[in-house]
């Protein structure tokens, strides 16, 4: 008769039990290093993508052509730069200017309204006249205007790099006002 070979209960029970946690904690383990891996190759790679696609802000040039001279008609207010420039192109007996959009009051945009022939800021009612003058509500100052030229093309050259404000007497300077 073959001699049994001796093997205690508590061995083969303990065994089982601890090779069955084992493979839990493992995968378990393996199931944290797994969203470890994906969370940081996730976001190496959004790191990646915004480097190689960073969120410019394309802004329109500050020096700009608007035009012939006579593109301009003496007494009317050009609107045609207001959405892409921020800026409203005028003339008067005097010659071509160009104004700022933004209410010297907190900064939103006026309306050219032809028929009353003024601005008007539909924030808190400011008025501005057609040679950009504030003349009601609470704007504190009239519009500002730009550096206006004639470009070697003869066309009108706006720079908008460079602003001149009425109430310090920069109206006068002659970059302000186009004589043609
Ligand atoms: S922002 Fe224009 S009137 Fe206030």
């Amino acid at each position: 008769m073959a001699k049994e070979k001796y093997i205690p209960k508590a061995s083969i029970g303990g065994n089982k039990d601890k090779s069955n946690i084992s493979r839990g904690q493992f995968l378990s383990w393996l199931s944290v290093g797994w969203l470890a891996f994906v969370g940081a190759t996730g976001g190496f790679f959004t790191i990646l993508i915004r480097y190689l696609f960073p969120n410019v802000l394309f802004e329109p040039p500050q020096t700009f052509k608007v035009g012939f001279p006579d593109d301009f008609e003496v007494g009317k207010i050009d609107s045609r730069f207001k959405k892409e420039y921020n800026v409203w192109v005028g003339r008067s007996e005097d010659g071509i200017y160009a104004l700022s959009t933004v209410c010297t009051h907190l900064g939103c945009t006026p309306n050219w309204l032809p028929t009353d022939r003024k601005f008007k800021c539909p924030c808190h009612g400011s008025g501005f006249r057609i040679s950009g003058m504030h003349f009601e509500g609470p704007a504190p100052r009239p519009l500002e205007r730009y550096k206006i030229s004639l470009s070697n093309d003869g066309q009108v050259l706006v720079d908008k790099t460079k602003s001149y404000k009425h109430e310090k007497g920069e109206w006068e300077n002659p970059d302000s006002l186009l004589k043609v």
